[in-house]
């Protein structure tokens, strides 16, 4: 006898019945799914209308951080994709050999692939090599190779190296208003030519033990670069990530960075969550795996901030003569 037959009716058929008067009300308004749901909305903004500021003009990030696996890949993502969601024309310069940024926008990167290899080191036009971010309107990415490992050898004897990036972006066609460059976990001169490239560096700090390690270095190079060969480099903006609220380190952490930073320091603070992690392995970013889940609302607070910082520094610099968000 075929043991489906005297299959009983299974717990969850059971628990799924609710009580027919049960009142479709603002009270539901209430329930965590109804919330989860509220926000997975705001985050998605499926109208596409611009609901965060676009800058003036377009601002360059360097996504820079010596140190590995401290969220430099997840927040060049994360904040790449929420600031297009939400009306901005956005670029995604992949500058790590690994190619992890490329894998979490969903990007083909294997080898032959068109990607920044062949712009910093052979001059392709990043016309030719940047390519539309599926399911993102307004998102593109230029991918990283393996090829790109050997670039930091291969720049060392090609003219104006610390420069390559930079003339690749001066020389891309098309409108944006954000480029974010990944930077890999070195200070080598992929990091230089992002740095030269950029007018903002944002860094990504992990709220935890030596956080603020190896940070002192990197700030004296941005301090070089600025010297020699970009004055207009600044640090404008800093994200904790990976913030365990059962830690009363992750809290030392915020405090003295913080203190530290002050203003630069972004409010919004991206907490550690297995949702975040899982999210690249589906090519997706949590912006859109798990858009109710609260790192995409941390993401999504951060892109604001960072539209909104824009704009007002935009207008305190531009006087009367700024333009307004369009
Ligand atoms: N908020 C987070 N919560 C949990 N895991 C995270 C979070 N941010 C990043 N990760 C994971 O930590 C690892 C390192 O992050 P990544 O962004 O690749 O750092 P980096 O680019 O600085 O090396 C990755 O496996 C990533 O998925
Ligand atoms: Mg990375």
């Amino acid at each position: 006898m075929a043991p489906e037959e005297t299959a009983p009716t299974t717990p969850r058929q059971a628990t799924v019945e609710t009580p027919a008067a049960a009142p479709a009300s603002p009270v539901d308004d209430d329930l965590p799914l109804a919330r989860e749901a509220q926000r997975a909305v705001r985050v998605l903004n499926p109208s596409g209308s611009v609901t965060m500021p676009r800058p003036p003009r377009r601002r360059v990030f360097a996504v820079a951080n010596q140190k590995g696996g401290v969220g430099k890949t997840t927040s060049t993502v994360n904040l790449a994709v929420a600031l297009a969601l939400h009306g901005n024309r956005v670029m995604v310069v992949d500058l790590d050999p690994q190619g992890n940024a490329s894998t979490g926008l969903g990007v083909e990167h294997g080898a032959g692939t068109p990607s920044v290899y062949e712009a910093v080191v052979e001059g392709m036009p990043l016309d030719e090599i940047a390519v539309p971010v599926e399911g993102i309107p307004s998102l593109y990415c230029v991918p990283a190779t393996i090829d790109l490992a050997g670039a930091e050898v291969e720049l060392v004897s090609v003219v104006a190296r610390e420069a390559r990036l930079q003339k690749s972006i001066d020389a891309f066609s098309g409108e944006l208003d954000y480029i974010f460059i990944d930077c890999p976990p070195s200070l080598g001169l992929l990091t230089v030519n992002a740095l030269v490239a950029a007018e903002e560096v944002l860094i990504p700090i992990q709220c935890e033990y030596y956080a603020l390690e190896g940070l002192g270095q990197l700030l004296r190079n941005i301090e070089l670069i600025k010297a020699h060969l970009n004055a207009r480099l600044r640090v404008s903006t800093i994200l904790l990530t990976m913030y365990d609220k059962r830690t009363k380190l992750a809290d030392q952490v915020e405090q003295e960075v913080r203190g530290h930073f002050s203003e630069i320091v972004l409010d919004a603070v991206v907490p550690r969550s297995v949702r975040v992690s899982e999210a690249p392995g589906y090519g997706q970013s949590i912006m859109t795996y798990d858009p109710g889940s609260r790192g995409a609302t941390s993401y999504f607070e951060a892109a604001e901030e960072i539209a909104r910082r824009g704009a007002k520094l935009a207008a305190r610099r531009d006087g009367k003569n700024q333009k307004g968000g369009n």
